[in-house]
Formats: structure tokens, C-alpha cells, sequence
């Protein structure tokens, strides 16, 4: 059983996970290039997380949190870090290629949180669960299971033949694009002469009706709208009245609403006598 860990890297990922992996009961120490500021700092040393400090034994497991074009330095980064140890080695990106650290001669894994950082020392939810996607070499997959699960995430299973690029692609449409969609939503709504508050309500309204439709019937059949039911003239009349206040938004739209004419024969039937 893993008692230890490093977490490299304090940015929003890493700042995030440590204190969570602390709350799991792991011994956690932290490595930054950057000194962080006195907030971050008070907040993981109240989650128990410490600097590394090289006079105690190497950690069991480190975590690199850091940007994708870094981690092929990690195994050199940490030679230096702590010379002659071995520790398993776990990456939290979605698309890094499974040759990576194909060199390193202990344990490699990925452990990707599918969950949207924006802040350092995110609290994350208990519920739902923080959802990992867990592969690699058995030993250090085993191991980034086996973290997940003391500190009440969930993991699923990478497939052998996983595609990092095509997976990651799919990370962002289910979550980043949808953000900027909402985001783009409330503008829209403003400029449409709703208050700021009311242009919250009705896009996180829709938003989660939305999910929640998608969650029982699929989100094919969860499409709805008038590029759903092929009314094109409506769409035509949304691109010019976004196209007033927002023209790349609206080149956005055309392509959207058009994309979904084109494939809406192969949506499910919920698309069908929808809002
Ligand atoms: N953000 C998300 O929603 C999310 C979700 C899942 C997975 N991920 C993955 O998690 C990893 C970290 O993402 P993040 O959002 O936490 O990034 P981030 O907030 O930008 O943090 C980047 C971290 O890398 C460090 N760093 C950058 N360049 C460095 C260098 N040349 N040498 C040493 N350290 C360096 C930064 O240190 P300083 O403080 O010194 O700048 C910081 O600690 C990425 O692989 C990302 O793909 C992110």
C-alpha cells in the first residue's frame, strides 16, 4: 500500500490533488519551480501537504502535475530531486503518448482527473465522485487505483490500445467547449436584454435540464432546437442577431447549427416535438 507521495507541480491540478490525496490519509509533499503565495501555502500546510524535504526518505509514488511538453524532463528533474531513487511515476495529463518515459526504469502511469481546474487549491467535491481515467504499467496503475480510491474517487480503466489525442479531444467537448458555450449563452442573454443574474439562471437552467435529459434518453437524443427540426430560416435570423454583437460567435453558430443539420437524421428520436 502506497504511503507516500510527491506532488510536482503547484499549479491548479497539483495544488488541488495534494490536499485531497492528504485527506485520503497519504504522507504528501509538495515540489514547485515557483514559490507559491502565502494562501497556497497556508492551505496545504492546514491539509498537512509540506514542502519535500530531501533529509527524509523518497516518497513511494511521485505525481507530476505539470504541463504536457514538460514531462518528458520529469525522470531527469527528478534524478537530481532524489538521486538513486525509483519511485512510481504518475502523469495527470489526457494526451500524453503512452511512450512517454519509456526510459525511466521503475513503474510509469496516468492518472487523468476528469474534472475542470481553474483555480489553485480547488476544494473538490465529494459528490459526485472525482472520476480519474487510470493506465499504464501494472504496478503504478495498481498503485493509482488504489490512491483514488482511499481518498472516495472513482477510476476507469485506460484501454491498452487508448488513443491520448482522440480521448483528450473528447475531454474538451464534454467540458471545456460546453463552459464556453454557457459562457457565450449569458452574453447573448444580456445582450438580449436580461439581467445578469436572469442570464445565469436561464443558462445554468438549461444547461442542467439539459444534462439531465441527456443522462436518462443519451446526448444524441437530447439535441433539441430549431437546427434539430432542419428550420433553417430561424437559424439564418440568430446569425444575423448575433452577428450584430458578436461575429465570431456567430461564424461558431453557423457552423454548428449547420453540422447538426447535416447529422440530425442520425440523432435519436428525442430530437423529435422538442422546445
Ligand atoms: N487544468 C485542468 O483542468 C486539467 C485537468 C486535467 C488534467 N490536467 C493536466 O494536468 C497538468 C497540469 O495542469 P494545470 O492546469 O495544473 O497547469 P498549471 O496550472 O498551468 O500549472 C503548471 C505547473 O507546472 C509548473 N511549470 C510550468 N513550467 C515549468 C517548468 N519549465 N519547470 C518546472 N515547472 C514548470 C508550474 O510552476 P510555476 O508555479 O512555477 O509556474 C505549475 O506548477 C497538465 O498536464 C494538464 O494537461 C489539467
Amino acid at each position: 500500500m502506497i504511503r507516500s507521495v510527491l506532488v510536482m507541480g503547484m499549479g491548479r491540478v497539483g495544488s488541488s490533488l495534494a490536499p485531497w490525496l492528504a485527506s485520503g490519509g497519504l504522507e504528501v509533499r509538495w515540489w514547485n519551480r515557483s514559490p507559491l503565495d502565502a494562501e497556497l501555502l497556508d492551505l496545504l500546510a492546514l491539509a498537512g501537504v509540506l514542502p519535500l524535504d530531501p533529509t527524509e526518505p523518497a516518497p513511494e509514488l511521485v505525481l507530476a502535475a505539470l504541463p504536457e511538453a514538460l514531462l518528458p524532463a520529469v525522470p531527469g528533474m527528478l534524478a537530481k530531486m532524489l538521486p538513486g531513487a525509483l519511485p512510481l511515476l504518475v502523469h495527470t495529463s489526457g494526451g500524453a503518448a503512452p511512450e512517454l518515459w519509456s526510459d525511466y526504469r521503475g513503474a510509469k502511469a496516468r492518472m487523468h482527473p476528469l474534472l475542470p481546474f481553474t483555480a489553485r487549491g480547488q476544494h473538490l467535491p465529494e459528490q459526485p465522485p472525482v472520476l480519474f481515467l487510470v493506465g499504464g504499467d501494472e504496478m503504478a496503475a495498481r498503485a493509482a487505483r488504489e490512491l483514488v480510491l482511499r481518498c472516495n474517487g472513482r477510476h476507469l480503466d485506460a484501454p491498452v490500445q487508448l488513443q491520448p489525442a482522440l480521448y483528450h479531444a473528447a475531454c474538451v467537448l464534454a467540458c471545456n467547449f460546453p463552459a464556453f458555450l454557457g459562457a457565450s449563452a449569458q452574453s447573448a442573454f444580456q445582450a438580449a436584454g436580461l439581467t445578469p443574474h436572469q442570464s445565469t439562471e436561464a443558462t445554468t437552467a438549461l444547461m442542467a435540464s439539459m444534462l439531465e435529459l441527456a443522462g436518462r434518453v443519451g446526448f444524441g437524443a437530447a439535441v433539441s432546437g430549431p437546427a434539430s427540426r432542419g428550420e433553417t430560416p430561424i437559424l439564418q435570423q440568430h446569425a444575423r442577431a448575433l452577428a450584430a454583437t458578436d461575429a465570431e460567435l456567430a461564424a461558431v453558430y453557423e457552423l454548428l447549427a449547420a453540422t447538426i443539420l447535416r447529422r440530425r437524421e442520425l440523432l435519436l428520436d428525442g430530437a423529435k416535438g422538442n422546445q
